[in-house]
C-alpha cells in the first residue's frame, strides 16, 4: 500500500525519512507531480524506473532548493544564470554539464555528462528538498506510457503499491511539465515545450534554436534526446552482450558468479540483483572503458542479464553500447 500523506510538518519530515531510506515519494509541483528519489542513492534512483516500468533508461530532472545549490553541482554560464535569476524558482529546467564533483548518481542522468536541474516553486517541493537536504531526483509520477499526473488520484491509480508514498498537494497550478532547455551546446535549444514559454526564454536570452511545430520538436528532441541514438552511451571499447567466457585482453561486466580470466572486472550485482545492477550500470560501463584503455584491453564482455524488469532497461542500454559504430 502506498501511503496519502498530508502537508503537515510531521508527513514531510516523515516524506524526508521515507527519501533518506531509499524509498520513493511522488510530490506536488507547480507543473505535475514528481516520482522523487534521493538523487544521490543510485539504488533509490532505480526504484524509480522500477516503479514506471520504463524498458529504457531516461535521464531525469534533479529537484533543489535555490539556484547555488544547482550551481554548486553542474557548469553555469551567464545564460544560466541570467535564467535562473529570471524564472527560478519556477517551470524551466536547465540542462547543463556535471562538475566531476557532482554527486549525483550516475544513472539519475542515464550516464550522460550533463544533468537536467531546477528549482521548483511549489512550497512543498521546496520543503521536502530542505527537509532531506539533497537534490530530489523525479520524473513525472505516472508510469511509463501514461500521462502526466495533475493529482495526487492521478499518482494513486498509476502507482498505488508500487511507491511509499505520496503527498497529498492538491492540483498543480501549472498543470504542463517544466519547459526544458539544453544549454550544454554551442547554443540554446530547446528539448520541451512546457510551463515557460520560448518567447519569455528569448526575451531574457536572445535566440533560442526549435522547431517550429509540435511534431518538429519532437524530432529534434528524438534527435539530440541521447538515449534515442542507437549507440550514443557506447564507451570507446566494443562491447559484446551474451559472454559465457571471456578473454585475458577483455574487461568483464559482470552480472552474479563472475567468469575467470578477464583482464579487468566490475560486478554489477554479486547476487544478481537487477536494482543493484541498474544503479551500478553507468559507473562500471565508464570504469571499464577507463581501465580497457589503461590495461590495453581490445573490449569488454558483458554476461547476460535476465529480460525482467530492470533487465529490460539494463539490456537496452548494453544493446546500445554493443551496437555497431557509425
Ligand atoms: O515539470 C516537470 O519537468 C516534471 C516535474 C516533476 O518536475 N518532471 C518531468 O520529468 O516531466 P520527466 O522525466 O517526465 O521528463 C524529463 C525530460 C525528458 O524529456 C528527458 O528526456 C529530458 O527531460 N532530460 C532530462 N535530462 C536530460 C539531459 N541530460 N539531456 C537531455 N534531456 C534531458
Ligand atoms: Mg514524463
Amino acid at each position: 500500500m502506498t501511503a496519502l500523506l498530508n502537508v503537515t510538518e510531521r508527513d514531510i519530515s516523515h516524506a524526508a525519512a521515507l527519501l533518506r531510506a531509499g524509498e520513493l515519494v511522488a510530490f506536488g509541483t507547480e507543473t505535475v507531480y514528481g516520482l522523487g528519489a534521493d538523487a544521490q542513492n543510485a539504488r533509490a534512483v532505480a526504484a524509480i524506473f522500477e516503479a514506471k516500468g520504463r524498458p529504457h533508461f531516461n535521464p531525469l530532472i534533479c529537484h533543489y532548493e535555490s539556484a547555488d545549490a544547482v550551481f554548486a553541482h553542474v557548469e553555469a554560464g551567464d545564460l544560466a544564470r541570467v535564467l535562473a535569476d529570471t524564472f527560478w524558482p519556477g517551470p524551466l529546467t536547465l540542462v547543463l554539464p556535471r562538475k566531476v564533483t557532482c554527486p549525483v548518481a550516475l544513472l539519475a542522468g542515464a550516464g550522460l555528462e550533463t544533468l537536467a536541474v531546477r528549482v521548483p516553486a511549489h512550497g512543498v517541493a521546496q520543503r521536502l528538498i530542505a527537509a532531506l537536504g539533497r537534490p530530489i531526483a523525479a520524473p513525472s509520477a505516472n508510469r511509463s506510457g501514461g500521462v502526466s499526473p495533475t493529482s495526487a488520484a492521478h499518482v494513486l491509480a498509476g502507482l498505488n503499491g508500487r511507491i511509499a508514498a505520496v503527498i497529498e498537494c492538491g492540483p498543480c497550478r501549472v498543470g504542463v511539465e517544466s519547459t526544458v532547455l539544453d544549454l550544454s551546446g554551442e547554443r540554446p535549444f530547446l528539448l520541451r515545450p512546457g510551463g515557460v514559454n520560448v518567447e519569455a526564454l528569448e526575451a531574457a536570452i536572445g535566440p533560442v534554436a526549435r522547431g517550429i511545430t509540435p511534431g518538429q520538436a519532437q524530432a529534434s528532441r528524438t534527435l539530440r534526446s541521447p538515449g534515442m541514438l542507437l549507440s550514443h552511451y557506447a564507451p570507446s571499447l566494443p562491447l559484446r552482450m551474451g559472454a559465457v567466457s571471456v578473454a585475458a585482453d577483455e574487461a568483464l561486466l559482470a552480472f552474479g558468479a563472475p567468469l575467470s580470466g578477464a583482464g579487468a572486472m566490475f560486478q554489477l550485482s554479486a547476487e544478481g540483483n537487477l536494482n543493484e545492477a541498474a544503479a551500478r550500470l553507468f559507473e562500471g560501463l565508464h570504469w571499464l572503458d577507463g581501465e580497457g584503455a589503461r590495461l590495453g584491453l581490445r573490449g569488454i564482455a558483458a554476461m547476460a542479464v535476465p529480460e525482467t524488469g530492470l533487465g529490460f532497461a539494463i539490456n537496452d542500454r548494453l544493446s546500445r553500447a554493443a551496437a555497431p559504430r557509425g
